[in-house]
């Protein structure tokens, strides 16, 4: 997984908008939310100059993950989903002005007690809480590997993540300003309602093709559907995925024209022990 606290972390970030509150007219350093499996954070220079002519649309990513191509772009207008809703929940909390008032210790006792509680809650059917989005961050940054994992009934299993030290966040105001210009939602990407003023950056997980089970539970069917919803869209596009031959050959064929980026060496651990794979950026009307 890609570690990008210590580069988003030098990153200043404007809180851009037409109307600039007080707040926004400073500079504030950003550090990144989540840990999230997949970030684009270095893809950003190349996705940049792409939507740089298109930068007073709205950016909609259907498949928002941990938004570091959003922070990185930083649209003043933005529609962020995904198909997780407990994500989703904590970036719609950290907008309405989230607060710490849970206690966030990095020890297997309080991780284990806070994963029964935020399970507990899921089961009352009260995860849309602050306190669900309090404890999402929690178990985000203490369990293994910032995994997101849920078993069949949707409680969280991932294990205790064993690190050293944890610099939890104490509040999120830096955040609210900057997400609350942006709008969330959480579902499949295929029911998205896409404007004429939309510019679309796609990243669904990547392409793992040879291996039997897929990657996240998105499966290569999902991986055809999401690049054909994409390619029928009829607003600039971009969408980007590990350079695997099958995926070469797909979005070729629903019309994208195809630049290929090495990926750089601290990102490339995929284990496919076939040595790198490029990643491929796929462009319609862009
Ligand atoms: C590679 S990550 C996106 C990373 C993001 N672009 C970034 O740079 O931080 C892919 C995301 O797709 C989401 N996802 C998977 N299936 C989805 C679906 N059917 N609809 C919407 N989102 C989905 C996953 O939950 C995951 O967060």
């Amino acid at each position: 997984m890609e570690d990008y606290s210590h580069s988003l972390s030098q990153t200043k970030l404007n809180f851009s908008g037409d109307t600039p509150t007080d707040k926004s007219k400073e500079e504030v350093k950003i550090r990144p939310l989540l840990k999230w499996a997949g970030g684009k954070r270095w893809l950003v220079p190349h996705l940049e100059p792409l939507w740089q002519k298109h930068s007073k649309s709205r950016l909609v990513e259907p498949l928002c993950g941990g938004l570091a191509v959003t922070f990185g772009l930083r649209p003043n207008k933005a529609l962020l989903n995904d198909v997780n809703p407990h994500l989703i929940n904590f970036y719609n909390q950290v907008r309405s002005e989230l607060g710490v008032d849970i206690t966030m210790e990095n020890s297997k006792e309080s991780y284990y007690k806070n994963r029964q509680r935020f399970n507990d809650l899921v089961k009352e059917g009260k995860w849309k809480s602050k306190e669900a989005a309090q404890l999402f961050y929690y178990l985000n940054h203490t369990g293994y590997n910032g995994l997101c994992r849920f078993n069949s009934s949707g409680l969280f299993n991932v294990p205790f993540g064993r690190y050293k030290t944890i610099n939890y966040a104490t509040d999120f105001s830096d955040y609210t300003q900057l997400l609350k210009n942006w709008k969330f939602s959480s579902g499949d990407f295929s029911t998205l309602k896409i404007r004429q003023d939309d510019f679309i950056y796609v990243d669904p997980p990547y392409d793992v093709e040879f291996r039997q089970y897929s990657a996240d539970g998105f499966t290569w069917q999902d991986q055809e559907r999401v690049a054909r919803w994409t390619a029928e869209l009829s607003v600039p596009t971009v969408i980007t995925n590990q350079a695997t031959d099958r995926i070469l050959k797909l979005y070729k064929k629903l019309g994208f024209s195809l630049r290929i980026v090495k990926v750089p060496r601290f990102i490339n651990c995929v284990g496919t022990k076939r040595g790198p794979v490029n990643e491929v950026i796929g462009m319609k009307g862009v």
